[in-house]
C-alpha cells in the first residue's frame, strides 16, 4: 500500500524512520510493503531523504488513487480536520495520533469512514505508543468497564516526577520536558490537564460506547502544586499524580482530570517520568493496567504505524468500533461526583482551627508536618463535590485555604 504522511514533526519524522527502519517485518506483518509516497509538509527540507516524495499540495494526495492510507500528525483542529475529512471523502484510509481532532471531531469522521467504507484509527492519540484503544476495542469486550485511570500526559508526569525526587523547581522542569519533545508546541495544554482531558474523553467514548464531550469533563492541572504539597503527600507514603478518571457510579458515568494523592500501593503511583500508564477496571476481568511510553517521536510512531497495518490487513473494510457516533455520553456534573480531599489551612490560632475543621468535616483527620508549622492539613471523608467546596468555603471565611487537593477513596 502506498500511503501519505501529512506532517513531517516530531511524529512524521519518527513514522518515517519506523517505516525505513523495520520496512521488511512490517510488510511480513501487513502482508505487502507499505511505503511513503508523500509527505505533506509547508516546510522545505533541502538535502534530506524526504525531499524525494514532499509535497506541499493537499491535491496531490487526494486525487492520487495509488493513495489507499493518510497519516495525519500535524495536530490541532484546523487543516488537519480538513485534511483528514477530505481524505475520508477521497475513499482513503486515515490513522491519527491527533487526540485533539479526536475529541472535537472523531465522531463526525467516524460517521464519513463509516460511509464511506473505511477506517478511521487513532491508537496513537491516547497513551502515544502504549496500546490502550486496540485493547478497549477489541479484547474487552466481554467487560462492562467500571473504572479508567490513567496517567495521561508524560509533560505533567515528568514535571511531578522531577519536582518529587529532585525537588527541582516547575519551569526548570518544564524547559527539559519541551527540549525532550514531550511538551505540546503551547505547553499550557499539558500543564492546564486540557491535553489529558482530551485523552480521558476519547478512553470514555471507547469505554462506553458514546461520544464524550471533552468540553463538559471538569479539567484541572498541575499549576497549583507547591513542595508542601508533595511534603503532605509522601508523609502519606502517597505520590502526587495527574490523573484523568472516567468511572461507571451508581448514579452516573463521572469523568475528570486533576491532580490526585495516590496511595504509593497504588500501581498509577509508581508511573514516572515521562512514562503514561492506563488502569481499567473491568466487571469480569478485575484490574489491568497498560504501561509504556506515552509521548515521543517514535513510541508515538509505533502506534500509528500499528493502525496502518491494521488498515492494510484490513484494506477493502471499515474497522468498526464500539461507538454509537448519534448518541451522547452524560457525563456527572461536578457537584454530585464523590471525592475526599486534603485541605491546607492555615490559621493564628491552629488548635481552635483544627477544632472547627473537624467539626465541619467530620470523620475527617488532622494532619501536622513539622516542616510547616504554621498551617495543618484536614484530610476529609467522601462527600460530594458540591458539599466539599460548601465545606472549604465556609473555613475560608475565617481561615486561610492554602490549597486543596483531591485523594483516592483509599488513600
Ligand atoms: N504533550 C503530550 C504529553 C504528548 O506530554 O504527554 C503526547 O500526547
Amino acid at each position: 500500500m502506498k500511503i501519505a504522511v501529512m506532517g513531517f514533526g516530531t511524529v512524521g519524522s519518527g513514522v518515517y524512520r519506523v517505516l525505513e527502519e523495520n520496512k521488511e517485518l512490517i510488510a511480513k506483518k501487513a502482508g505487502e510493503e507499505i511505503s511513503i509516497k508523500y509527505v505533506l509538509d509547508l516546510r522545505e527540507f533541502p538535502g534530506q531523504p524526504v525531499e524525494k516524495v514532499l509535497t506541499h499540495d493537499i491535491q496531490d494526495i487526494l486525487n492520487d488513487d495509488e493513495v489507499g492510507a493518510v497519516v495525519e500528525v500535524m495536530g490541532g483542529t484546523g487543516a488537519a480536520y480538513t485534511f483528514a475529512k477530505a481524505a475520508l471523502e477521497a475513499g482513503k484510509h486515515v490513522a491519527t495520533s491527533n487526540k485533539a481532532l479526536i475529541a472535537a471531531k472523531g465522531a463526525e469522521l467516524m460517521e464519513i469512514a463509516k460511509a464511506h467504507q473505511v477506517s478511521l484509527l487513532f491508537e496513537a492519540s491516547v497513551g502515544g505508543g502504549i496500546p490502550i484503544l486496540r485493547p478497549l476495542n477489541v479484547c474487552l469486550t466481554a467487560d462492562r468497564i467500571l473504572e479508567i485511570m490513567g496517567i495521561l500526559n508524560g509533560t505533567t508526569n515528568y514535571i511531578l516526577t522531577e519536582m518529587t525526587q529532585k525537588q527541582t523547581a516547575f519551569d526548570v522542569v518544564l524547559k527539559q520536558a519541551q527540549q525532550l519533545g514531550y511538551a505540546e508546541a503551547d505547553p499550557t495544554a499539558d500543564i492546564e490537564g486540557h491535553d489529558a482531558c482530551r485523552k480521558i474523553a476519547i478512553l470514555s467514548t471507547l469505554a462506553y460506547g458514546k461520544t464524550a464531550h471533552f468540553e463538559e469533563i471538569p479539567t484541572e492541572g498541575i499549576t497549583s502544586i507547591t513542595q508542601k504539597d508533595i511534603a503532605y503527600s509522601k508523609e502519606m507514603d502517597c505520590s502526587i499524580k495527574l490523573v484523568g478518571v472516567s468511572r461507571s457510579l451508581p448514579e452516573g458515568i463521572s469523568a475528570m482530570v486533576y491532580p490526585m494523592i495516590l496511595p504509593n500501593v497504588h500501581p498509577l503511583s509508581g508511573v514516572s517520568g515521562a512514562f503514561n500508564a492506563i488502569f481499567v477496571k473491568g466487571n469480569m476481568l478485575g484490574d489491568t493496567m497498560y504501561y509504556g511510553s506515552g509521548a515521543g517521536s517514535l513510541p508515538t510512531a509505533s502506534a500509528v504505524v500499528s493502525d496502518i497495518v491494521d488498515i492494510v490487513r484490513h484494506k477493502n473494510e471499515h474497522i468498526p468500533m464500539d461507538w454509537d457516533t448519534t448518541q451522547k455520553l452524560d457525563i456527572l456534573p461536578l457537584d454530585e461526583v464523590p471525592v475526599r480531599a486534603m485541605v491546607r489551612i492555615a490559621a493564628q490560632n491552629q488548635t481552635e482551627a483544627e477544632k472547627e475543621a473537624l467539626e465541619i468535616f467530620s470523620g475527617g483527620r488532622i494532619m501536622d508536618l513539622a516542616e510547616a508549622d504554621d498551617e495543618f492539613a484536614v484530610l476529609t471523608g467522601e462527600e460530594t463535590e458540591a458539599s466539599l467546596a460548601e465545606k472549604i468555603a465556609a473555613l475560608g471565611q475565617k481561615y486561610e485555604i492554602r490549597n486543596r487537593i483531591r485523594m483516592e477513596a483509599k488513600a
